[in-house]
């Protein structure tokens, strides 16, 4: 205990001799100057002041390099942070004996007060670190034992996830719990969107995790219930704050979409409305490469809304391509496989869900033409697999590992548009009332974007 006071106060004194030097040469400066008392104070005040308020804008808005150069250089945070991690290494280390004691590591208080253990608590990330030092008969696995036992479920609950490492001496045991995200992410007030990143939600870090819409072709997959309509509600909200996107849709499902129908510039709810959608955006595209054969480009580059690009949203592609009539379905598969291979230069993006992703309903082919795939709560690793690829291993997290809790709904897995690796992500909520604010606010696209794609458009075809 005295050997643990002892660190404090020495590391205390090894922060604090810089804001008392910092003071100090103040003083002789303003002192070396002929200037009154009152003034002298005025400027020691003012220019500890300039120091703090630097070093808190620093902290505020600098790089994570430069507040990590800040804890090791700077007058006040450094102090700031010793002072800090000293309460909380006491709270640790109070928390953490009375734990030895609660899981019978320890037989009494007395006892637990000989030895030394700590508690830390991450809340954000909502996972715990308990340290042991050197306590004799007790090892690595009866340290586990108590912990999966007695404290992750007092701590996380039953989603617990417990490993055990020694680290410099100690034993350390590491509770999370596998469910990293709070119930409800709302969507960001006022987001930075673009058609190369919408905002879709937030990964593990509580980093905000974008997805492009220029150029793709995405697929969504996953039980009922698990998230699909809320991931195309995101995709909807970030697609009509671009401004140069025309939406489209196909919901025979009726209800999904209908929030958005003001912001659809068509919405098929029928079979064979369905179709004669996809024939027309068949034709859009067509008619968009034969302008880029005149002006000899290779693919539209800039989209605004005399070219606005074309997201065509599918909420239960299964009912498309299956379940109807045969013939129909068939030409329904044939018209998205061409439009999602073809589209990506003709400015055209599709972005499909489905309940159920075997072959016999969505066909390997355009599956595996789809280049950003996201997976929300399957049953088996075997339908991941279908969706995200071969690569996953069942002892690794994915997919078919997420539960049936309130915090676990909207929470999906996603290849990195950067490096491919796979990422956990809780998608952001849009309820009714926001979806219906965005839609007053952003209402119908402009007339420039439905004259330059009016062949989609049923109502201006059939006036024509
Ligand atoms: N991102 C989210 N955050 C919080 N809750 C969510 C989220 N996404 C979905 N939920 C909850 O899960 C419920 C079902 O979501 P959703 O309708 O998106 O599922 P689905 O996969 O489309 O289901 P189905 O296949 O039956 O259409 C929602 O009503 C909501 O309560
Ligand atoms: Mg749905």
């Amino acid at each position: 205990m005295l050997d643990y006071t002892l660190k404090g106060i020495a590391q205390l004194v090894r922060f604090l001799w810089r804001p008392l030097a910092l003071l100090i040469l103040v003083m002789l400066l303003v002192g070396m100057t002929p200037l009154p008392t009152s003034v002298g104070w005025g400027l020691i005040w003012g220019m500890l002041m300039v120091v703090a308020l630097a070093e808190f804008g620093v902290y505020r808005f600098g790089s994570a390099h430069q507040r990590s150069l800040l804890r090791k250089w700077s007058v006040y945070t450094a102090t700031f942070w010793t002072i800090r991690n000293a309460v909380a290494k006491r709270k640790a280390l109070r928390r953490g004996r009375e734990l030895l004691v609660s899981s019978g590591l320890v037989r009494s208080e007395e006892k637990a007060e000989e030895y030394s253990a700590w508690l830390f608590e991450n809340k954000r990330r909502n996972e715990y670190s308990f340290y042991v030092d050197d306590i004799p008969g007790i090892g690595p696995e009866d340290v586990r034992k108590a912990c999966v036992n007695v404290v992750a479920p007092r701590l996380v609950g039953e989603n617990a996830r417990v490993t055990v490492e020694m680290t410099s001496g100690l034993i350390c045991a590491l509770i999370s719990s596998t469910v990293a995200f709070p119930a409800v992410v709302p969507y960001p007030g006022n987001p930075r969107v673009s058609i190369d990143a919408i905002p879709i939600g937030i990964d593990e870090q509580g980093h905000v995790k974008t997805m492009a819409l220029r150029e793709n072709a995405i697929l969504c997959a996953g039980s009922p219930g698990s998230g699909k309509s809320g991931f195309l509600n995101t995709v909807c909200e970030g697609a009509v704050r671009c401004g140069n996107v025309q939406l489209l849709g196909v919901d025979l499902k009726r209800v999904e979409l209908s929030n958005w129908s003001p912001c659809f510039d068509r919405l098929a709810v029928t079979l064979d409305d369905a179709l004669d959608l996809l024939e027309s955006v068949h034709n859009l595209m067509e008619e968009r490469y034969r302008q880029l054969e005149q002006e000899h480009l290779r693919k539209v580059e800039r989209f605004d809304s005399h070219m606005p690009l074309v997201l065509l949203v599918i909420d239960e592609a299964a009912a498309l391509l299956t379940g109807g009539d045969k013939k129909k379905n068939e030409h329904a598969k044939e018209l998205l496989r061409s439009i999602i291979s073809l589209g990506r230069a003709a400015g055209v993006t599709v972005v499909f869900a489905s309940q159920r992703v075997s072959a016999n309903i969505i066909s390997s082919d355009i599956r595996d033409i789809a280049k950003t795939r996201v997976s929300y709560s399957v049953t088996n690793i075997e339908s991941a697999k279908m969706v995200l690829g071969d690569g996953l291993k069942a002892d690794e997290q994915g997919p078919w590992r997420i539960g049936n809790l309130p915090a676990e709904r909207g929470v999906c897995y996603m290849q990195d548009e950067a490096d491919r690796s796979l990422v956990c992500v809780k998608t952001f909520w849009l309820d009714d009332r926001r979806i219906q604010d965005t839609v007053r606010r952003y209402g119908k696209p402009s007339p420039a974007m439905r004259e330059a794609t009016r062949e989609v458009l049923s109502d201006v075809a059939e006036s024509a």
